[in-house]
């Protein structure tokens, strides 16, 4: 089946509130330092963006999680692939996402990262889609919410691809 993808957010459009949300971000943190914690691989796109516009000072790591299958993945239980290579503690840290779909992970993520202690934690996502939520998720940092629709690019993929389009697309089939 051939597929193509619908343009939902062009890159101008994604560059732009990128901008926008770095100069929060340099903003509320002024005169302190940001960590900046990705996830992988889905965030890591936006992370580079986003870390380009941020003018306190700025450390970073990552890390990698995936769901449990099966019954308990709705019980949101993720298993950490990667972990971070760096002590959080008494950090300002802000978790940077691709999206925020149903909640799970996230809220599995900063539930585990506050019990490591750092100064402060900050939800920062490029796309939010509200109508999925399953749990309650505190998002600080909004690029744009999304209707309930499956969307591929700037760090998002569909079975591994499209990851790499500088834009937020749907794929569609022919
Ligand atoms: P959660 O449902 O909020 O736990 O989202 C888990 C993960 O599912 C996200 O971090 C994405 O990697 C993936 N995901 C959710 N919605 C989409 C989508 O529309 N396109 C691609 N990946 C998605
Ligand atoms: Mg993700």
């Amino acid at each position: 089946m051939a597929e193509h993808v619908r343009v939902m957010l062009t890159e101008e459009e994604v560059d732009a509130k990128i901008n926008e949300i770095g100069q929060r971000i340099s903003k509320d943190y002024a005169g302190r330092q940001v960590h900046l914690i990705c996830v992988l691989k889905g965030g890591s796109f936006f992370l580079c963006e986003l870390a380009k516009r941020i003018t306190v000072p700025v450390s970073l790591d990552f890390m990698s999680v995936s769901s449990y299958g099966g019954d308990t993945k709705s019980s949101g239980i993720v298993k950490i692939v990667k972990d971070l290579d760096d002590s959080i503690k008494d950090k300002d840290v802000i978790v940077v996402e691709d999206i925020v779909d149903s909640g799970r992970t996230l809220s599995y993520l900063l539930d585990l990262l506050q019990q490591r202690g750092p100064k402060s934690l900050a939800l920062c996502t490029l796309l939010d889609k509200p109508e999925r939520r399953v749990m309650d998720v505190k998002v600080d940092y909004t690029g744009f919410q999304i209707p309930d629709e499956f969307v591929v690019g700037y760090g998002l993929d569909y079975d591994q691809r499209y990851r790499n389009l500088p834009y937020i697309g749907v794929v569609e089939f022919d």
